[in-house]
């Protein structure tokens, strides 16, 4: 399947006829456990913490998109966070891009630090910041390319060769661009993670989370703390997620064509200060974009002039664009950082960023970009 295009990958890529009645989608195999022949001698699957054929078809899927040898899902992209740092030990020390998405920060800050590792916020499109903060004690680099919410890039393959040199676990949290815009294995990663709600799902219609990888000691670990730890995504999420990857690479390219238009749009409205899209030139990484993506997704921070009440205003005015925590879903949603998806990282934090009040997070849907469009000039009046 490797060698097919990713277009015939996404309806084709790891699925195979249902091995009894032929059944060409895989079935929803709606069980907790399975009868064993003897004491001990499972047919293939003993229980559905360990493993679930509607689940494997999945795993086998999502491996092929992004390339990878192995695949594990779980029942929300955090658990696959939550998995991934999981590998780490007491006394670790891990370096993370300065604007991961707050659920992931909240994650580490509050959770995982408690348990002795240490987690230092750096911003990663300085390749050489990142090699002065390597310490003896870092085990993983955790980026995020592009970040959310001010779509930064990070150049993958320079921070690889940096986590190869010092043998670190580099971790790319591959969310924004999809496995049909970039593959971080590719580029130098060890583990890439998905929040499959987003692109992956596509619908708005279920959570769940992914980590590829080709490491196959490190796919054992993990295999092992989810069957430990039982952060599984249940049959019908799986079956969900499978019909949500047939039609993935035809809903990112209409994601990618209307967010180039709306992002050129946006430009060239004063109403903003400034636009982030990394298809646009004005993007301050825009040649990684270049060499790293084949495409840039939907998604476009902008700051819009004017104080909070402005900016509350236009969020309540827009009609299409749905204000909504979430992403990557075919209708239109508008996220406001500050006070949603990022109120959990620390104020000063989030203000040395530059994750302030004027920030507006969009993704942008499968609709009609001339509707999109009325909608933001609509909100303008
Ligand atoms: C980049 C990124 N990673 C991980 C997550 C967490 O995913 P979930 O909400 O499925 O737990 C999110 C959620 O918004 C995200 O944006």
């Amino acid at each position: 399947m490797k060698k097919h295009a990713i277009d015939t990958l996404c309806v084709h890529g790891g699925v195979e006829p249902e091995f009894v009645t032929g059944a060409i989608m895989t079935p929803i195999f709606q069980t907790s456990t399975y009868v064993q022949e003897s004491p001990g001698q499972a047919k293939v699957y003993d229980y559905a913490r360990a493993g679930n054929p509607t689940r494997t078809s999945l795993e086998k899927a999502l491996a092929t998109l992004e390339k990878a040898e192995h695949a594990l899902t779980y029942s929300s992209g955090l658990a696959a966070v939550q998995a991934v740092a999981q590998l780490l030990n007491c006394g670790d020390h891990v370096l993370v891009c300065d604007d991961v998405y707050g659920g992931t920060g909240r994650l580490f800050r509050r959770i995982f630090a408690k348990y002795g590792i240490e987690f230092e916020f750096i911003d990663m499109t300085n390749t050489d910041l990142v090699s002065e903060r390597v310490r003896k004690n870092t085990k993983m680099i955790w980026a995020e390319s592009p970040t959310n919410p001010l779509l930064k890039l990070i150049d993958l393959e320079k921070i690889g060769s940096v986590a190869k040199k010092n043998n670190i676990t580099f971790v790319v949290d591959n969310t924004f661009a999809s496995p049909i815009f970039q593959n971080p294995l590719e580029l130098g990663c060890d583990i890439v993670l998905h929040s499959t709600t987003k692109y992956i799902g596509g619908h708005s219609d279920v959570i769940g989370g992914c980590v590829m990888l080709n490491c196959s000691q490190l796919y054992d670990e993990l295999k092992f703390l989810q069957f430990a730890g039982g952060s599984v995504n249940a049959p019908w999420d799986c079956f969900l997620l499978l019909r949500s990857i047939k039609t993935l690479s035809l809903r990112m390219q209409r994601h990618h064509e209307n967010g180039i238009i709306l992002a050129e749009f946006m430009k060239s409205r004063k109403e903003f200060s400034e636009v982030i899209y990394p298809g646009l030139k004005s993007h301050p990484q825009f040649d990684i974009a270049q060499r790293q993506m084949r495409g840039f997704s939907g998604m476009i921070s902008a700051r819009l002039q004017g104080n909070f009440d402005v900016v509350q205003n236009f969020l309540k005015k827009l009609k299409l664009f749905s204000l909504a925590e979430s992403l990557g879903g075919v209708e239109s949603l508008v996220n406001h950082p500050e006070t949603m998806t990022h109120a959990s990282v620390p104020a000063d934090h989030r203000k040395k960023i530059g994750i302030t009040s004027d920030l507006i997070r969009f993704s942008v849907g499968i609709e009609n970009v001339n509707d999109l469009i009325d909608d933001i000039t609509q909100a303008f009046d």
